[in-house]
């Protein structure tokens, strides 16, 4: 038996495709290890989203050929770089990358890797589909209180920045059935939330059913007490997700609402397709129907020709709306997006860094704000782990928000539902007891 090791980079939809690998490599008699010193073969599961996001990997696999330097081993990169820098990967000389599977190959994998070893050459399949969901099989997950559930892969949106619809191709959604069978089955095994992903899960749609019909018959699944999903894009917010979001008592109140930018030209260049008041119009019917929605969102700073007075329309945004955490980043020109080609990354570096300096310091007094808050509220926390921050006698867990608290372990276990009262707040975390 060959033993492998994986490592995953970028968001929850590489956490999930992980899982997807484990279960197609484990049914061929590969054997999953937690280091990869151990390892025959060493599998990157990449992210292509950001430069830095590319040059870690980069880094990772000299830092593995030199600490496995003259070992057989076979070093094997899938996921977002995959498919984009495929060429590249394999006519560098020094990664010695023995093998590439993109998004939508992973049930080629035990092919691809068959392949170097008996014919010792390289083999890469990076083809996109339209129809793989790889709703057959059943992702092998590492335990823990949440569990990932793809409910489409892709997307068509195109954002002019975006790297996305390039390394995953088309949008393409899998059957409810096939969803709330896969739901069920992780409420026998005892998980008790369940984070619906896609790049736009407002694009979802199978048949008559879209994905406020979807949230809805998952969250009639028995012992699934909590019900996240991400992310929705602004664009399409439908009524009737809001309305499931509100009034469902298993959908957790927390939306992460990409804003990208507060400017109508710049969201326009960005091919949002919404404008600033469109977006402040949605957040002022999401507080109507539950006040106390958490709200969250993504930023970027220093897209193309962004000048200082379009930069302010975000700062008015974030005044606006106070989110309650919000991920900031600097632009970052990807290889074969429309921006690459039709605009020049032509805000400064020293730009970039003072606006995502400013951006970062307006939303930490946002955030602290919003978790002050709660502080004399008993929330109702889902224990997670033991505390990585404090003292190892503290359990960590988040609200119905996704709120990060934490309190004394007494006899509690992972997976339990606590009722904690807040007594200190911090711009990252609640304290409680
Ligand atoms: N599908 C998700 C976003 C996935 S990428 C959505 O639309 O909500 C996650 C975030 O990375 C994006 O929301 C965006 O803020 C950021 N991002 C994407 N491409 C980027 C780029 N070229 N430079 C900087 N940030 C980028
Ligand atoms: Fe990228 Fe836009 Fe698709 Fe999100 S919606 S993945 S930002 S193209
Ligand atoms: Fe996710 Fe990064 Fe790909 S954010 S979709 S792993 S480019």
């Amino acid at each position: 038996m060959k033993t492998v090791y994986i490592e995953t980079y970028g968001c929850q939809m590489n956490e999930y495709d992980t899982e997807l690998v484990r279960a197609v490599l484990s049914e061929h008699q590969y054997r999953f290890v937690e280091n990869e010193r151990e390892a025959d073969i060493v599998m990157l599961n990449t992210c292509s989203v950001r430069e830095n996001a590319n040059r870690k990997v980069y880094n990772r696999i000299h830092t593995l050929r030199h600490t496995r330097n003259g070992d057989p081993v076979l070093i094997g990169v899938l996921g977002c770089m995959a498919t984009n820098f495929r060429k590249s990967l394999l006519d560098n000389r020094q990664l010695k990358i023995d093998f590439i599977a993109g998004p939508d190959s992973y049930k080629r994998l035990p092919n691809l890797i068959r392949q170097v070893e008996q014919k010792g050459s390289k083999a890469y399949d990076v083809t996109l589909s339209e129809f793989e969901t790889y709703s057959d099989v059943y992702p092998r997950r590492a335990g823990g209180v949440n569990a990932w559930v793809a409910v489409m892969r892709g997307c068509n949106n195109f954002c002019t920045f975006c790297v996305v619809p390039y390394t995953r191709g088309r949008e393409r959604s899998r059957s409810p059935q096939n969803i709330v069978e896969e739901v069920k089955r992780l409420s026998e095994e005892g998980f008790r939330q369940v984070t619906l992903l896609g790049q736009n899960v407002n694009s979802y749609r199978y048949e008559e059913v879209d994905f406020a019909g979807l949230l809805e018959q998952v969250s009639r699944v028995e012992g699934i007490r909590r019900l996240r999903f991400t992310s929705p894009h602004p664009k399409d917010f439908p009524h009737s997700l809001l309305h499931v979001v509100a009034e469902n008592p298993r959908v957790c109140k927390h939306i992460h609402l990409p804003l990208q930018a507060g400017n109508d030209r710049i969201l326009e260049i960005m091919n949002r397709t919404y404008t600033q008041k469109e977006y402040l119009d949605l957040v002022d019917n999401i507080r109507s129907h539950f006040p106390d929605m958490v709200l969250t969102t993504d930023i970027i700073v220093g897209f193309p020709s962004e000048t200082d007075r379009e930069f302010e329309d975000t700062v008015k945004v974030m005044e606006a709306v106070e989110f309650d955490s919000a991920f900031i980043f600097k632009y970052s020109e990807r290889q074969g997006t429309i921006a690459a080609r039709k605009y020049p990354d032509d805000v400064s570096e020293e730009k970039k860094t003072e606006r995502i300096v400013r951006l970062n310091e307006i939303q930490k007094a946002h955030s602290l704000k919003k978790n002050r808050a709660h502080i004399g509220q008993t929330l109702e926390v889902l224990i997670e782990q033991e505390s990585t921050r404090r003292s190892p006698d503290d359990f960590q867990g988040r609200t119905d928000g996704n709120k990060l608290v934490i309190f004394p372990a007494g006899n509690y276990r992972t997976g339990d539902f606590v009722a904690v009262k807040i007594t200190d707040a911090t711009a990252h975390v609640g304290r409680g007891c």
